[in-house]
Parts: C-alpha cells; sequence; structure tokens
C-alpha cells in the first residue's frame, strides 16, 4: 500500500487518533471547517498555526496555515494547494512526506454509493475553500 511507505511511525499514530474519534456528521457532506477539525487540526492546530497536539513528533514540523498566502507574496495558490492537501500527485522522489496523502484518506471515506474520487474532490476543496479564509497579512 504507498501510504505505508511515506507514512512514519507518528503519522500512522495520528490517523489511527484520527480513526478512533466518534463519527460525527458524514463527511461527504461536512462543511470545510468541521472537516478540518477533524483530519487536520491534530497537526496544524484548532487556528491552523501548525501547533496541534502532534505537531512536536513531526520533522519537519506542519505548517502555519494562516501564512500560505503570505508565503508565496500575497497569493493563495488554489489548485497547488489542492494537490497539496490531494497528495497523490506530489509524492516526493526522496526522503519522506509527513503530511498524509488526503487523496486516499477522503475517498476511503466516502460510503458507497457515492463516488469515491468525486467525493474526495469535494471534501478536499471545501477544506481549500477553508485554508483561504484562515489567511491573515
Ligand atoms: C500527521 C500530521 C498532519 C495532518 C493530520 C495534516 N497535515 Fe498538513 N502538513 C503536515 C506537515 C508536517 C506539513 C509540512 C510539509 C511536509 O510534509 O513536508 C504539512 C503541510 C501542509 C500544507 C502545505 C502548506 C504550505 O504552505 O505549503 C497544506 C496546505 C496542508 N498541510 C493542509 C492540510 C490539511 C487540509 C489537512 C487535513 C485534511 C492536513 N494538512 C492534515 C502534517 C499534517
Amino acid at each position: 500500500m504507498p501510504r505505508m511507505r511515506i507514512a512514519s511511525g507518528p503519522v500512522l499514530l495520528v490517523l489511527l487518533a484520527c480513526a478512533v474519534v466518534p463519527a460525527g456528521a458524514d463527511p461527504t457532506t461536512a462543511a470545510g471547517a468541521e472537516l478540518y477539525q477533524r483530519f487536520c487540526a491534530s497537526c496544524h492546530g484548532a487556528e491552523g498555526h501548525g501547533d496541534g497536539p502532534a505537531a512536536t513528533t513531526l520533522d519537519p514540523p506542519p505548517a502555519d496555515l494562516t501564512t500560505i498566502a503570505r508565503r508565496r507574496a500575497g497569493r493563495f495558490p488554489d489548485e497547488e494547494i489542492h494537490a497539496i492537501v490531494d497528495g497523490r500527485a506530489v509524492l516526493p522522489a526522496h526522503g519522506t512526506r509527513a503530511m498524509p496523502v488526503w487523496g486516499y484518506e477522503l475517498e476511503a471515506r466516502a460510503p458507497p454509493p457515492a463516488p469515491g474520487r468525486a467525493s474526495a474532490q469535494a471534501m478536499t476543496q471545501r477544506l481549500v475553500d477553508y485554508l483561504r479564509g484562515l489567511q491573515r497579512e
């Protein structure tokens, strides 16, 4: 399974922790903010500053998601961020990626008969929209 090769121990622990959190609303219809708290806050922090409870175990540390635009000359690149979150197109040639490949994770959570790929892309887009709203100058 590809994810096993790129996920390090702490990442697997976080993913397991996510799995035992009581299932809330169906994630395929949840708002971006809710998806974020459910899947991302453990590493990136409740407000996106890269200071979630799992952050200290990660190298490199989780990015501060409120400064995505600031670190890119004031531009929030929708497509690039979508690709980073999905993860399947940006597997590193060398080394490890500390960030989970959400494309696989979200597809796996789309209950039948929801078409997994389309549903995962819609969830990813809601997350990207939410992240755009977190940007500060
Ligand atoms: C297991 C911890 C972990 C979880 C959970 C996690 N991330 Fe990340 N994320 C990281 C790390 C670490 C990085 C730094 C880049 C790297 O992996 O090399 C990162 C980087 C990013 C980046 C790139 C930011 C930039 O400025 O380049 C984005 C966007 C992002 N994460 C979004 C998300 C979203 C959305 C979720 C939830 C669906 C999420 N992350 C869940 C660990 C995590």
